[in-house]
């Protein structure tokens, strides 16, 4: 039996893990603790199995709600929260800060005082700053790190304690880097869903700069079996990257995508490119192909198609998590209110 804690569990990423998790794996049991910021959204959670899932709604900063919700017997806390969008790092940085890096620290206390046998911290390629354009160079686990905004900062320093906390008090950590994750359920704010979204409504697609930056994709699922994989093998205090081989410039996937639904070209619309955007990030996934056994399931195309058939076929998900009402949804469901932070 296994008993995970799971942070961030109701967004992107985190909703993925907690329902092949609970999908596949019989013996799993989750506590999945998630403060529902903007991207966190309880629609992501609807039809599970309740007897192996507990919400709990919280912050992963506040000590005392952290230590509340965490369970004697628990396995493994699996880190996914966190503010998590660049553009808005570089609007503000202060939540980022609060969240990846205090969070990630409370996180880690938690599990030190809960005698927790595992931390596995869910990392991001952006720690490792940009890549050349055209170069045959690849991110690997010995990269230094080389963060180039608030939010890949943010990402980089919560490393960092992690591994503090490794080597100061010998806790058994992992981490795991991985790239563009694309899949069900996504914030409409991020690329792909962003694209999908407003082609699906004949609007058209800002693309920052001259489209040619380049992004290593990872279908959503392929990333959480990775996890999984990291979780119940990875060597302590390791580093893992995860990436599918599948390096694409942001051009090509518009219109890859306006391709698939028909759609012209002409939606495109270029605009003022990112501040220091980073133009090339890929990633050499050897040692958790080679180490740790694993292989990606899903081509670019069949990813790509699972994907675009769900936005199609998910209209309502996209048009409540763009208006917030998953919010009243909430009330409804648990008699409270969310907290505004
Ligand atoms: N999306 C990607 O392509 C990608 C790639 C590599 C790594 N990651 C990492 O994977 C993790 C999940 O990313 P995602 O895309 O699912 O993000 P997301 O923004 O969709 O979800 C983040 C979740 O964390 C919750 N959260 C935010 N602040 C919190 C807090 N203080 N306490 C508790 N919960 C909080 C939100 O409510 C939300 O449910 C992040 O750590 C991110 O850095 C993402």
């Amino acid at each position: 039996m296994h008993k995970l804690f799971i942070t961030g569990g109701a967004g992107f990423i985190g909703s993925a893990f907690v329902r092949l998790i609970l999908a596949e794996i019989s013996s799993c049991e989750i506590t999945n603790f998630d403060a529902l910021t903007y991207a966190g959204n309880l629609d992501n959670l609807q039809g599970l199995d309740e007897s192996r899932h507990r919400f709990v709604h919280g912050d992963i900063a506040d000590r005392e709600a952290v230590l509340n919700a965490l369970e004697e017997g628990t396995d493994a806390i699996i880190n996914f929260a966190a503010e998590s969008h660049v553009d808005r790092s570089i609007a503000s940085a202060h939540e980022f800060l609060r969240t990846n890096i205090l969070g990630t620290q409370v996180l880690l206390d938690a599990a030190r005082e809960r005698h927790v046998p595992r931390f596995v911290q869910i990392s991001t390629d952006e720690v490792m700053g940009s890549l050349p354009e055209d170069e045959n160079a690849f991110f690997t686990e010995d990269s230094p790190l080389a963060p180039n905004n608030p939010y890949a900062a943010s990402k980089a320093a919560a490393e960092h304690m992690v591994n503090a906390a490794h080597h100061t008090y010998g806790l058994d950590t992992v981490i795991t880097r991985c790239g563009n994750n694309y899949g069900p359920r996504q914030f409409p704010e991020k690329f792909i869903p962003l694209i999908l979204s407003n082609a699906l409504e004949d609007q058209s697609i800002p693309l920052y700069g001259d489209g040619r930056n380049v992004r290593d994709w990872i279908y959503v699922e392929d990333h959480c079996r990775a996890i999984m994989r990291v979780f119940e093998r990875g060597r302590s205090g390791e580093v893992y990257n995860i990436g599918a081989r599948n390096e694409r410039r942001n051009i090509d996937v518009v219109k890859a995508i306006l391709d698939a639904l028909g759609k012209p070209h002409e939606l495109i619309h270029h605009v003022k490119d990112r501040l220091g955007h980073d133009r090339r990030y890929a990633i050499d996934p050897s040692k958790v192909e080679g180490d740790l056994d694993w292989q990606p399931v899903e081509t670019w195309e069949s990813g790509l198609e699972k994907t675009i058939r769900w936005y199609a076929e998910n209209g309502a998900w996209i048009q409540r998590a763009r208006s917030g009402a998953y919010r009243d949804y909430y009330t409804r469901q648990y008699g409270t209110e969310i907290s505004a932070r």
